[in-house]
Order: structure tokens, then C-alpha cells, then sequence
């Protein structure tokens, strides 16, 4: 299995195939990841579900993967999909704007507290979304 995990306390990482397989493990890697740090996983599931399959299809760069990031730090659950097709970006309808496809990115705009896109050095970009959670901030 090509797949390449990174897991360090609050950060956690992993290196997919861009298939439908590879969208699953994002899915539940993140599952996984998230209600070890002892947070509620239904939205970022849905959330990231959402993005791999995204990334998966419409991001997707024959023989390239693609990577999630999941990170908690003082008072912020940041979840990151990033892929390798830099030439195109998200396009968000609302809700009422298209009668097909955009469900999806109307969904993670109705669940997460923030999300967005950043693009970063080429090729790829990060496509990311954020809760945030009271009390987890323990920094000085
Ligand atoms: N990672 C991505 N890379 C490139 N384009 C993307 C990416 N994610 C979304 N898009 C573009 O934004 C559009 C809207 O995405 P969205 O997830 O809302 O809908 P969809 O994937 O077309 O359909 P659905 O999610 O309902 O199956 C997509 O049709 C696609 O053109
Ligand atoms: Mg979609």
C-alpha cells in the first residue's frame, strides 16, 4: 500500500493514492486521528469525505497523490487535502446557484467554522477547512 503516515501528538499526516481507495483511508485516518485527540468527528468526517473525494477527481494528477493534513493547536482543529493540480481551483456555487454537481464544497461551507484555498508553490494546492474548539487552548 502506497501510503505514508506521519503522526506527531497533535499533528498528523498521510500520503494517499489519488482513488476512490485513497479518499476512504483520508476519510477514515481522519476519523481515527480526531476522536483520539477526544474531539466530535461528524463534521470534519463529512468535511473530509468531501475534500479527498475532490481532490480525488477533479484535483487528481495521473501518478501523483495526495496528502492530508490534520493539526490542533491553541483553540483550532485545521484539516488540510492538499493535491497536485495547481491549474485548477475550487469553484463554489451557493446553494441555490446550479441545479447539478457543487453539493459538495455547500456542505463543507454549511459545516466547517472557515475553509478555503491556498495555493502554494506549483504544482498543487491546499484546500483547507477549520473548526474552533473552546477550552483546547492550553499555551501560555
Ligand atoms: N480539488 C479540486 N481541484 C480542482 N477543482 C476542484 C477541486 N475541488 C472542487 N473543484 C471544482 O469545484 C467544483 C465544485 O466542487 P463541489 O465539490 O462543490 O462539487 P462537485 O465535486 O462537482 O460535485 P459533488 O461534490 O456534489 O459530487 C467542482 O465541480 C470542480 O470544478
Ligand atoms: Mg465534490
Amino acid at each position: 500500500m502506497n501510503t505514508h503516515i506521519r503522526d506527531t501528538g497533535r499533528r498528523f499526516g498521510a500520503l494517499l493514492a489519488a482513488t476512490p481507495r485513497g479518499a476512504r483511508q483520508a476519510r477514515r485516518l481522519a476519523v481515527e486521528r480526531i476522536a483520539a485527540w477526544g474531539l466530535p468527528t461528524d463534521g470534519p468526517e463529512l468535511v473530509v469525505a468531501e475534500l479527498a473525494a475532490n481532490a480525488v477527481t477533479h484535483g487528481r494528477v495521473p501518478g501523483r497523490g495526495f496528502r492530508i493534513e490534520l493539526a490542533l493547536s491553541c483553540g483550532v482543529l485545521r484539516i488540510e487535502v492538499v493535491d497536485t493540480r495547481g491549474d485548477r481551483v475550487p469553484r463554489f456555487r451557493d446553494a441555490d446557484g446550479g441545479a447539478e454537481g457543487g453539493r459538495g464544497l455547500v456542505l463543507v461551507e454549511a459545516v466547517a467554522d472557515r475553509w478555503g484555498v491556498d495555493r502554494g508553490l506549483p504544482p498543487g494546492k491546499t484546500v483547507w477547512a477549520e473548526w474552533d474548539v473552546p477550552g483546547e487552548c492550553r499555551e501560555p
